[in-house]
Formats: structure tokens, sequence, C-alpha cells
């Protein structure tokens, strides 16, 4: 969905939640420095999130040249997932995009993401996200002075061990580390496994210390932060989806001069559209380079082991219902049928 449409939909709840924080003060002033916008994120460049943050700022600083800079800050060189959101409604960042997981404290819907193998694919992702019941939930943040401004793609998880995982019972016992999600503490334990919610910035020591026994995510994350050189298999089990929400903080977002904003709405649309096409082909490149790097196996499911692995997480969904709707639930499954 559009910045612009998300920003219409949203303005007039995120009014109220305008009282501190960091408005530009210069609005108006036509020989005010430029604004500074500080882009925080946690994955490397070479990333969709990473790729389309750069897209964002040479798209701006083109379009606004002297009215607008951009600072990227990739690999939680800045902040953390754990504290960017903090960091945004005290004004010490204006732009990030965790994942959707990351967004339990602010707008526990938004867990709906994690429910295991409720998205065949990326393009029943995308239908749900584009139709009313995604585009309600990118409205979710606004009574938490928070404005979301659309959905990125990194793409469907896989999971990785140092033990091969075939089938559930394989995962009995073992420690993995999740994103700060319920859902996926609950996945988790659906297999008799362990959860341990940490920082995406500790995930490899964690690995290749073996204090874990593995994690989920994407390929792009699982190649581009070098799971695979200590992790001896990648079960690829597509059990969930990885996305992102780009957010800032209401104060800044609607404080902005209204052809500023307009500005970095366009901007941002386009560097999302072009990072969402990053992200399907680096789903495909990145288990490639996996594959020929022969560090890791990738072990690919046979119907009936995959048909397990539904069969045992799947009453997650039932689990919380109550809390990410019914309602939505039901319009994640219809987005499925193409
Ligand atoms: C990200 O892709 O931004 C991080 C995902 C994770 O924490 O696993």
């Amino acid at each position: 969905m559009g910045v612009r449409v998300v920003c219409c939909l949203l303005f007039a709840g995120l009014l109220t939640a305008c009282g501190g924080g960091d408005a530009p003060a210069d609005k108006g002033k036509a020989d005010a420095k430029p604004i500074l916008l500080k882009f925080s994120h946690v994955v490397a460049e070479n990333t969709p999130k990473g790729k389309m943050a750069i897209r964002f700022k040479e798209l701006v600083e083109k379009r606004l040249a002297g009215r607008v800079k951009v600072e990227v800050y990739p690999n939680s060189q800045l902040f953390g997932d754990n504290n960017v959101l903090e960091a945004m409604l005290l004004g010490d960042v204006q732009l990030a995009a965790p994942a959707l997981s990351k967004f339990e404290n602010y707008s526990p819907a938004l867990q709906l993401f994690d429910l295991p193998f409720l998205f065949r694919d990326m393009q029943a992702v995308d239908r749900f996200q584009g139709g009313p019941a995604g585009r309600a939930l990118l409205g979710s943040l606004s009574s938490k002075g928070l404005v979301g401004l659309g959905y990125l793609h990194n793409g469907m998880k896989q999971l990785s061990a140092n033990q091969p995982l075939r089938v559930p019972s394989d995962a009995n016992g073992k420690k993995f580390r999740i994103m700060t999600s319920d859902v996926l503490a609950a996945q988790f334990e659906a297999v008799d496994a362990v959860p341990l919610k940490k920082p995406f910035s500790e995930v490899f020591t964690l690995l290749q210390t073996k204090a874990i026994d593995g994690q989920e995510n994407t390929w792009s994350n699982i190649y581009s932060k070098k799971f695979y050189e200590v992790q001896e298999y990648i079960t690829e089990s597509n059990h969930g989806v990885l996305d992102y929400l780009v957010v800032s903080s209401a104060a800044f977002w609607n404080g902005l001069p209204d052809d500023v904003r307009d500005g970095l709405a366009g901007a941002l649309d386009e560097a999302i559209a072009y990072g969402n096409q990053v992200a399907l082909d680096k789903a495909v490149e990145d288990k490639k380079a996996i594959a020929d790097s022969g560090r890791s196996t990738i072990i690919e499911l046979t119907d009936d082991e995959r048909a397990q692995w539904v069969e045992a997480m799947k009453p997650v969904w039932m689990q919380f219902e109550k809390i990410v709707g019914k309602d939505n639930i039901e319009a994640a499954v219809a987005a499925n049928k193409r």
C-alpha cells in the first residue's frame, strides 16, 4: 500500500500523538538548515532492507537536496531492535524498519505475521498487506506515537541448527534464538524446543559458541550474517514470514513541512518497491550462495515431513486468536488463494 494513502488514513489519529519528540523546528523557513533524518537498522547493507535504505537516501538527497539529509546506520551501529523504537519516540532516530515480530509491546496484533504456516508464499503476504486487514494493521501503532509508513519484505524463514531438523521431534530440547514475539516462543514450545529472545546482533556469536542450537531466519539474513558458517544444517521449511514495518515517530513525521513529507513519502514508496524486488532476488541468490559454499547442508522436506511440522505448530493459531484477531487470521488464509 502507498505511503501517501497510509498517511491520509492515519493523519487524524496521529495528531493526538504529536505532543513531544523531534518535530523539525524549522518548518516553513526558507533558509533553514537541512532536516536530518537518521535511518537505523540492524541488517547488512547487502540485504533487502539495507539496499532499500540506501536507495531511499539517494532518492531523497536528489529530490530534496539541501532540505533533507539522510544518514543510514546499518548493522545495529546506532540502535538495536530492542531500543530503536524508544529512541525514535525520544527523537534520537527518525526512521527504522524493525521486523514485524519486534512490535509486540506496541501493537500485539502485528504478531499475526508470526503465526507458523499462515502464508503460503510472499505473493500471499503481498495480497494480505495490500488488503483491508493489512492496511488496518499498518495503522495499529497510532496510539503509541508511531506512524507505520509501509511494509517491506525480506522473505520466508528457514530453520537452521547444528543437527538435522527433519521432523518436529528433532527440535525437542534444542535452544533456538527468536525475535521478541510470544507467538514465536509458542511456535518453538509447540515442538518442545526452548525459545530464547535475543537481539539480532548477538545471534552469530550465540551460534558460534554453541550457547544456542539453532535459529530461524531468511536466506538473506542467514547468508549476509554468515549464520550458515556456524550452522551445519538448514531446513528449507518456509514456515513463516519475516517482513518489516517502516516506521517514524508521529511527532517527527507530522511536524515536517507538507511538501517535504510528500517528497519523503514518494521516495519511500519507490525505495520499498525496489527493496521488495531485492528481497525476491536475494531469496534465490543467497540460498544458492549458501549451497555453493558447502558450509551448510540444505535439507528439503518431503510432503509428509512438512505436514508433521504444520500439525505440530498450527495449534499456535488458536492460542493467539484473541490477540491477533480471528478476522485477521481468516483474511490471511484467504490471501493464500490466488
Ligand atoms: C532483521 O531482518 O531486521 C532482523 C531479523 C532478526 O532479528 O532475526
